[in-house]
C-alpha cells in the first residue's frame, strides 16, 4: 500500500506505458475516421522568387485524385494571414496559399488530396510547378551578417543589456579570453513527424494535431480561418517527440483544415521526413562573440557578449543566446547584444532550451578557456564568481543548490585525479580529457486550469487540456491527484490532450509540471471540500455533524482524525449522493514570480577519449549534478535529464543541418544523414538530482527538468576534447577533421 505522502516523487511506471508498447496508443496520422481521405504537401525547389503558374494534367491523371490546392483556388482567408504577426511568439507567419509569393526552399506551395496515400504521393510527385526567380537570394550566413537587425525582444527581455562599464571592466582585467564561436543550423527529428487529420461535420472542425499546445492550436487556427474557436475541437492524447517544432502552429495543420474542406471529406496530413527541415522551424546558426576579463585570482572584472543569430526574411525569431550570460556569474560590469542576420530560409523557432544550449556552449567555453589561462581549476574559477543572487534581475534565487551540484558531481566523477596538463592522460592509443561546465534553465510558470470528479466506485477522474510528450505528463499528474485525494494512484484516472478540458499552457519551456501539477492539485483540494461537505451534511454517514477540519483522505476512506473508527468509503458517500462529486480550479503565479529569479542549476562532468591517430571523439561517461526543486517522479524524471544530455552529446559531436548553397535546401534532410546519437555512441550517464527544498517555485515546489538536461554538456566534451588534444574547437559539431 502507497503512503500518500510517498506518491509524489516515486519512480511509478508510466500509466500509458502499456497503451505505448502494445500500440493502443493513437497518434495524430493514426485516428480512424471513415471516409479519410489522404493529402501530401508539395513544396516548393527555389529559394526565393514567385509562382508562374501550375501545369496539373499529369498530376490529375493520376486516379483517385481529390483536389488539387494551390494559391489558385484555396480559400480565401481573412486578411491577417498575408501580415502573419497573430499572436507571437506561438503565432507563426504561415504559408496558406495566398498569394504566389515564394519565401524559401520546401515552402508549401500545394496540397495533393487522393482516396489513398500513394495515389496522393504520386500525383503532388506529377504536379509541376512553374516559377519566376528573378532575385538573388541570401543562402548564406556571411552574406546575411552584412546587414544585421535587432529584434524586439528577446523571450520578452530586452535584446541589449549594459550595467556597469564593461569597457572599463575589460581594461582592468588582467587577464582576457575573447573569442567567437559558432553553432550550426539544427532540426528537430522527433520519431513521429508533424501530422494532422482535419475532419468538418457543418461548420464544426475537429483537428487531430501532433502538438505541443492544444488550446493554442484551437485558438490560432480558429483565429486564422475566421471562426469562433468553440468550433474547434483538437485532440493530442499522445505525441511522439516535440522539442519545441509542435510548440508553434505550422502552416500545415491550416492547411490540412482547408484541404478538407475543399474535399469535403476528413483529410489526414503528414508531413515527410525532408519537410521537417523547413516549414516547421529549426535552431538557427549563431555567431557568438565571448570576452570575459579577470583580475589575476580568477575574479571577473567585465563580461560581454554578442550574439548573432540566423531567421528568416518573413519572421524575426532570435535564439536567446546571451540570457545565460545575464545571470549566471557574479560580474561587475557587462554588455550582452542580440542580432538577427535575414535569410531566405525557414523561419527557425524554439528548439529544446532555446538559447541556454547554444549560449552554454560559449560562455562555459570561454569560462574554460579563461580557467586555463589563469592556471586555475575550472570549477574553482566558477566559485570564484558564484552568483548569490541573479546579477541581471538584481533578485534573490528561489533556490539555488549550483555549489552542492560541483562539489557532488566532482567527487562522484572523480575529478580530483585530473591532471590539468592537456594531453597528460593516456589510456593506449586513447587521449584522455575531462572536461566540466555549468548547466541551467529558468523555472517558467503559466496559469492552468484541471478538474476533477470522485465517482461512486471510488475512483478519481482528473483532467487538464495538457499534453504528454512523451515525458510522463500523465503519470506525474496521476500522482499529484492520487497524493491530494488520498487515494491509491490506481484509483486516478487523469486525462489530457483535448480542447474540451480546461485550458492549459504549451508544453514548452519546462513549464508544464509547474504549471498544471498546481492546477491539478487545486482542483482535486475542491473535489476533497464538496466531498467533505456532503459526507458532513449527511445523516446516514459516520461522519455527519463533523468539522471538516477533523476530517482527512487515506487511502480510500475519509476518516475522522480524532477518532479513526470514524470512517467511510470515499465511494460510499459519492454513491449515496446519488451522482459525482466535481470541481474545477485554477492556478497561477503570484507575487512570488517578482521577488525571486528562478531557475534550476547543474554541473556536467564529461569523460571525452580522443584517439591519437584516428581523431576519432568517444564519450565513455558523463557525470550530471542537478538541483531542480522536488523531483516529482524518479523514473521519468530521470529519463527527461537522460534524454537531455544524450541530446547534448548529439550537439557536440554529430548535429549540423547543411543549406545547399545555390539552391537553399537542406541536403542532409533524412535520419540517415543528419546524424544523431545512437546507441552505441552512449557510454555510461551518472545523474544525481541534489535535494532542493524552493517553496517559491509554485506549490508543489518542481523546477522543469525537460531542457535543463541539454545544456551545459556540449561546453563539457568542448573543454573534455580540449584537455585530451590542446585543440580548442570553437564551432559545433566537433567532428573528426576540427581534430586533424
Ligand atoms: Mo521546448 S524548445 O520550449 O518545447
Amino acid at each position: 500500500m502507497n503512503a500518500p505522502h510517498h506518491i509524489i516523487g516515486a519512480p511509478m511506471d508510466r500509466t500509458d506505458g502499456i497503451a505505448k508498447v502494445t500500440g493502443a496508443a493513437r497518434y495524430a496520422a493514426e485516428h480512424p475516421l471513415p471516409n479519410l481521405a489522404y493529402a501530401v504537401l508539395v513544396t516548393s525547389t527555389i529559394p526565393k522568387g514567385r509562382i508562374a503558374g501550375f501545369d496539373a494534367h499529369e498530376a490529375r491523371a493520376v486516379p483517385g485524385v481529390i483536389a488539387i490546392m494551390t494559391h489558385e483556388n484555396a480559400p480565401k482567408l481573412p486578411d491577417q494571414t498575408k501580415s502573419g504577426k497573430l499572436m507571437p511568439p506561438i503565432g507563426r507567419v504561415l504559408s496558406l496559399l495566398q498569394y504566389d509569393a515564394v519565401h524559401y526552399n520546401n515552402e508549401p506551395v500545394a496540397v495533393v488530396v487522393a482516396d489513398s496515400f500513394e495515389h496522393a504521393r504520386e500525383a503532388g510527385a506529377r504536379l509541376k510547378v512553374r516559377y519566376d526567380t528573378a532575385e538573388d537570394a541570401v543562402l548564406d550566413f556571411e552574406t546575411a551578417q552584412e546587414k544585421l537587425h535587432p529584434p524586439e525582444s528577446v523571450l520578452g527581455e530586452p535584446a541589449d543589456t549594459r550595467r556597469g562599464d564593461a569597457l572599463a571592466g575589460m581594461l582592468e582585467g588582467a587577464v582576457t579570453v575573447n573569442q567567437t564561436y559558432v553553432t550550426p543550423f539544427e532540426h528537430h527529428n522527433p520519431m513521429e513527424p508533424h501530422a494532422t487529420i482535419a475532419h468538418w461535420e457543418g461548420d464544426h472542425l475537429t483537428l487531430y494535431d501532433s502538438t505541443q499546445y492544444i488550446h493554442g492550436v484551437r485558438r490560432i487556427v480558429a483565429q486564422t480561418l475566421g471562426m469562433a474557436p468553440e468550433k474547434l475541437r483538437v485532440l493530442c492524447p499522445y505525441i511522439g517527440g516535440g522539442f519545441g517544432c509542435k510548440g508553434s502552429v505550422w502552416s500545415h495543420v491550416v492547411l490540412a483544415a482547408m484541404a478538407a474542406q475543399m474535399a469535403g471529406r476528413p483529410v489526414k496530413l503528414v508531413l515527410d521526413r525532408p519537410q521537417m527541415f523547413g516549414p516547421v522551424g529549426a535552431r538557427p546558426v549563431t555567431k557568438q562573440r565571448l570576452a570575459l576579463a579577470s583580475s589575476t585570482d580568477g575574479k571577473l572584472t567585465a563580461s560581454r557578449h554578442d550574439v548573432i543569430a540566423a531567421t528568416s526574411m518573413i519572421e524575426n525569431w532570435i535564439e536567446p543566446s546571451a540570457l545565460i550570460t545575464r545571470m549566471m556569474y557574479d560580474c561587475p560590469t557587462q554588455e550582452t547584444t542580440h542580432r538577427l542576420a535575414s535569410m531566405d530560409i525557414g523561419t527557425p523557432t524554439f528548439m529544446r532550451a532555446p538559447g541556454e544550449s547554444t549560449g552554454s556552449f560559449v560562455l562555459e567555453s570561454a569560462m574554460d578557456e579563461l580557467a586555463i589561462a589563469l592556471k586555475m581549476d575550472p570549477i574553482a574559477l566558477r566559485m570564484a564568481n558564484y552568483a548569490e543572487k541573479d546579477p541581471g534581475k538584481g533578485l534573490p534565487w528561489s533556490s539555488k543548490s549550483l555549489d552542492e551540484c560541483y562539489r557532488i558531481g566532482a567527487e562522484r566523477f572523480g575529478w580530483s585525479a585530473r591532471n590539468p596538463e592537456p594531453g597528460s592522460m593516456r589510456d593506449g592509443d586513447w587521449l584522455i580529457g575531462w572536461g566540466m561546465a555549468t548547466a541551467t534553465y529558468p523555472t517558467n510558470r503559466s496559469a492552468a486550469t484541471a478538474s476533477a470528479r470522485l465517482n461512486a466506485d471510488g475512483s478519481a477522474a482528473v483532467c487538464s487540456g495538457s499534453q504528454d510528450l512523451g515525458t510522463g505528463t500523465y503519470t506525474v499528474m496521476t500522482q499529484v491527484a492520487a497524493d491530494t485525494l488520498g487515494l491509491p494512484p490506481e484509483k486516478v484516472h487523469f486525462d489530457l490532450g483535448d480542447t474540451r478540458y480546461p485550458d492549459a499552457p504549451v508544453s514548452g519551456g519546462s513549464t508544464t509540471v509547474a504549471s498544471v501539477a498546481p492546477a491539478v492539485r487545486a482542483a482535486c483540494e475542491a473535489v476533497k471540500m464538496k466531498l467533505f461537505g456532503i459526507a458532513l451534511a449527511d445523516a446516514a454517514s459516520p461522519l455527519a455533524g463533523a468539522l471538516a477540519s477533523d476530517l482527512e483522505l487515506q487511502d480510500g476512506w475519509l476518516v475522522h482524525k480524532g477518532d479513526t473508527a470514524r470512517r467511510e468509503a470515499v465511494g460510499e458517500v459519492v454513491a449515496r449522493h446519488g451522482k459525482p462529486i466535481a470541481a474545477e480550479a485554477s492556478a497561477a503565479p503570484g507575487p512570488e514570480k517578482g521577488k525571486f529569479s528562478m531557475h534550476a542549476f547543474g554541473a556536467v562532468f564529461a569523460e571525452v577519449r580522443v584517439h591519437a591517430h584516428t581523431r576519432e571523439v568517444r564519450v565513455p561517461r558523463i557525470t550530471a549534478a542537478y538541483g531542480v526543486g522536488k523531483l516529482m517522479n524518479a523514473k521519468t524524471g530521470r529519463s527527461q535529464l537522460l534524454g537531455g544530455i544524450v541530446w547534448g552529446m548529439g550537439m557536440a559531436l554529430f548535429e549540423e543541418s547543411y543549406h545547399d548553397p545555390e539552391t537553399g535546401r537542406i541536403v542532409n534532410d533524412s535520419l540517415a544523414e543528419y546524424h544523431v546519437p545512437v546507441h552505441a555512441d552512449i557510454g555510461d550517464i551518472d545523474i544525481i538530482v541534489v535535494h532542493e527544498d524552493d517553496p517559491h517555485v509554485n506549490p508543489l515546489g518542481a523546477k522543469g527538468v525537460g531542457e535543463i538536461g541539454i545544456t551545459g554538456v556540449a561546453a563539457a566534451i568542448a573543454n573534455g576534447v580540449h584537455h585530451a588534444t590542446g585543440r580548442r574547437v570553437r564551432d559545433l559539431p566537433i567532428t573528426l577533421d576540427k581534430l586533424l
